[in-house]
């Protein structure tokens, strides 16, 4: 380890943190070496395809309000994160080169204001070779090491004349290759995922004792142990119609006069790592009932579908026939399952892709590439929302996450089309009452076999 000044941490140490129920630390570490080998090997890669002898990574800025010196939340560089398990670090650096020990340069101001970084410790520092620099400014010589350099960060990262650039030519086989985790990765998620599992029980408990959506959120981040600021994502928490909005933004305060269903969307995350989740709960009315049992074994079909080799497209499509089939078995709409497909009215219900990439980011680059040049896989037609277009892989973790709302909106579209006449527009006001419904898990393709659903094993441990 180097240091330009001496590395004493001047505040309280911000913790990583790690589950420490969920690894013993040999086997953590073991992990780790091998995470950061294959990030080595897919890194040398990628730099010789591209013409480039280092890689140099900004973990980014902090960014401020307009006219203002409210900083936003920091948001890391997932290149960055995806080295070191450091997610509130703005102003350090990577450097990776070929026959090298990974660099990091760290920087951990002298900040009365702030509590500073602490001093690095932990199961990775030995991976690296440390620099501690004191200001940002700092950095640059030790980033300026000979040869080509691809630097990966946003534009106001730069640094005097290092200038990030992010050639496509280096980007494009790292973020094909990160959809495939590496088992330390895998490790991270479930820890992930068994966060966000305790705070969607605590969410239902809340909901149950008739809390508002505000104090849902609440009771969810006490459960995590997160603050609001480090969640992966904005929480959606939404009672009643509100379910039927798919990025529900606001949380109300007061909770409303009869509490219907409950719809979370909420992941955590582990050493930044994500995981996405969500759960819809009703108050036992019985058609609402009958619409969450049949999402819910539709759902588990879905799931089943990842594995190895599967054009995740066609798991989208299929989402679209088991709409149909749960349409049609609660009676929602009376229509031969395949006549509603040929007329899109599972589109009505169901508008959203089917799932995506999961992994440093919630919504994980690289879900349309077609190989490590850039080429690009297709949505199929009329389906704009799907996210994720490549055939799965072991290692690859996906959500899946159907969903079947009463967007009135889109209903009022319905209305306007011969299939309306088979629709029954009682229930769907009785329904609309409820938003609608999604269930999501994370979903981990295996070599062989059925996948692993980190979620639901997150549940199981739980309970
Ligand atoms: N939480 C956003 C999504 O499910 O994609
Ligand atoms: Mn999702
Ligand atoms: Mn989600």
């Amino acid at each position: 380890m180097t240091t330009a000044t001496p590395a004493s941490a001047s505040a309280a140490p911000r913790a990583v943190r790690t589950p420490s129920d969920l690894s013993t630390q040999s086997s953590l570490s073991a992990l780790y070496a091998d995470h950061l080998a294959e990030q080595q090997r897919r890194t040398e890669h990628a730099l010789q395809r591209g013409g480039f002898d280092a890689l140099v990574i900004a973990s980014g800025i902090e960014k401020f309000a307009f006219l203002d010196d409210r900083p936003y939340v920091f948001q890391p560089n997932p290149h960055f994160k995806l080295w070191v398990p450091l997610v509130q670090h703005p102003d350090s650096w990577l450097v990776i080169r070929p026959g090298h020990k990974p660099r990091l340069v760290y920087c951990q101001p002298e900040d009365y204001w702030h509590v500073p970084p602490a001093a690095p410790s932990g199961f990775w520092v030995e991976h690296f070779e440390l620099i501690i620099v004191r200001r940002a400014e700092e950095a640059l010589p030790h980033l300026q090491v000979p040869g080509r350099l691809a630097v990966i960060g946003e534009a106001d990262a730069a640094l005097g004349e290092l200038v990030p650039n992010n050639p496509a030519t280096v980007l494009n086989p790292l973020h094909y290759a990160r959809a495939v985790k590496t088992p330390y990765e895998l490790m991270r998620m479930r820890e992930a995922s068994v966060l966000g599992a305790k705070g969607h029980l605590a969410s239902q408990r809340a909901f149950r004792e008739g809390a508002s959506e505000a104090e849902v959120h609440r009771a969810y981040l006490t459960a995590v142990g997160l603050a609001e600021r480090e969640l992966p994502y904005g929480n959606i928490v939404a009672l009643n119609e509100h379910c039927a909005v798919l990025h529900y933004q606001y949380q109300d305060v007061a909770p409303p006069a009869q509490s219907l269903s409950l719809l979370v969307d909420a992941g955590a995350h582990s050493c930044g790592y994500a995981s996405d989740i969500t759960r819809t709960t009703g108050n036992g009315d019985a058609t609402f009932q009958a619409l969450l049992d049949a999402m819910e074994a539709s759902q588990l079909r879905l799931v089943d579908r990842v594995r190895a080799g599967t054009d995740y497209r066609d798991i989208h499509l299929a989402a679209h026939a088991e709409c149909a089939r749960v349409l049609r078995e609660v009676g929602i709409v009376k229509m031969e399952e395949e006549a509603m497909l040929a007329q899109r009215v599972t589109s009505t219900f169901l508008p959203h892709g089917i799932g995506h990439l999961l992994g440093l980011q919630v919504h994980d680059i690289g879900g349309f590439m077609k190989d490590e040049d850039g080429g690009l896989l297709p949505k199929p037609d009329g389906h704009p929302y799907l996210r994720l277009t490549r055939v799965l892989q072991p290692g690859m973790v996906v959500t899946i996450e159907p969903g079947l709302y009463f967007i009135p909106m889109l209903l009022e579209k319905l209305r306007a089309t011969p299939a309306a006449a088979h629709v029954d527009w009682a229930m769907v006001t009785h329904l609309s009452a409820f938003g609608g419904v999604r269930i999501e898990d994370d979903v981990a393709c295996r070599e062989e076999g059925a996948p692993e659903n980190l979620t639901r094993d997150a549940f199981e441990r739980l309970v």
